[in-house]
């Protein structure tokens, strides 16, 4: 990707990042998804896709594009979720949400340490191979978008998977900066000022490779896919991160 123009631009310099003092709590389990959010979706379930993934598809299937959203722990059936992929679909994207941990979400009774034994990003995206293969023999050009669980899902192919052309992730959890090194085509990083997950300190070490990042002021993770829609500042927020990842979309698969 030498060729390719990338570049970095912390748009928020953070005087101090006093962020986390909560340091035990994952925020990865805060503000669950609202089901009563469910309706107006476009997009339809199916069963059978290569990889023998159950999905959330929306979008022409014949569009040269697809991409790939991979969910945070609460999986591939929340609300918002559907409807950034329904809005990624109105920008001319076959969209994919695969479910890809067999509706066993996770939530506050479970073990998040065991719960990723069960459902590791980094065996997903091997897993995952035939479902890319197939998008890519349709002629689709790739890209693929995660958030928190999917935001490692999402780095692990793109140091994996050369059939996938571009990468956003937002809020991610557990992506390190080695991870970074490793990344094989143009990343969108964005991060929230206070994610203890990937707060900005971790986001600086990530500096030295040549990609896109952003750090939106006053926000937890979850920012970009389970805001509170009540609240004008985080919809305002995560309609930014939203059009931010389509832009980039848009930019190396078009
Ligand atoms: C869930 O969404 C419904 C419908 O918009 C709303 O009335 C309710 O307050 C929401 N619940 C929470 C916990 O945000
Ligand atoms: C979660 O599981 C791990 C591994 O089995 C264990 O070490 C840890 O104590 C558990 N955490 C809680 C809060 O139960
Ligand atoms: C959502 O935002 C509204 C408006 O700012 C606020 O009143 C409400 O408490 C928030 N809900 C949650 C669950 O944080
Ligand atoms: C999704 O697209 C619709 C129609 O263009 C728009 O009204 C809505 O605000 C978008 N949603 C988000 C979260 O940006």
């Amino acid at each position: 990707m030498a060729s390719a123009q990338f570049f970095f631009c912390l748009a928020v310099l953070l005087a101090g990042t006093a962020a986390s003092a909560q340091a035990k709590h994952s925020q990865c389990l805060d503000n669950p998804p609202n089901m009563s959010l469910r309706g107006g979706e476009a997009g339809v379930v199916v069963n059978d896709l290569p990889g023998g993934f159950r999905a959330y598809v929306t979008g022409a299937a014949s569009s040269s594009h697809a991409i790939v959203l991979a969910s945070d722990v609460f999986g591939f059936e929340a609300p918002l979720l559907r409807k950034i992929a329904d809005n990624v679909s109105e920008a001319g994207y076959f969209v994919v949400v695969p479910d890809f941990f067999n509706g066993d979400y996770l939530d506050s009774s479970k073990n998040l340490t065991e719960w990723l034994m069960l459902h590791s990003p980094v065996k997903a995206a091997q897993d995952a191979k035939p479902l890319f293969a197939a998008l890519k023999k349709e002629g689709k050009s790739i890209g693929v978008g995660g958030y928190c669980w999917g935001g490692k899902f999402s780095v692990e192919v793109a140091k994996t998977n050369d059939d996938v052309k571009v990468i956003c992730i937002s809020h991610p959890y557990s992506v390190t900066a080695d991870d970074m090194k490793d990344v094989k085509c143009p990343i969108e990083i964005l991060g929230g000022q206070y994610d203890s997950s990937t707060p900005p300190k971790l986001m600086y070490q990530f500096v030295h490779i040549p990609y896109y990042a952003k750090i939106f002021p006053g926000v937890a993770h979850g920012f970009a896919c389970r805001y509170n829609t009540t609240d004008p500042f985080a919809v305002k927020t995560a309609k930014q991160a939203l059009d931010l990842m389509i832009d980039w979309f848009d930019k190396y698969l078009k």
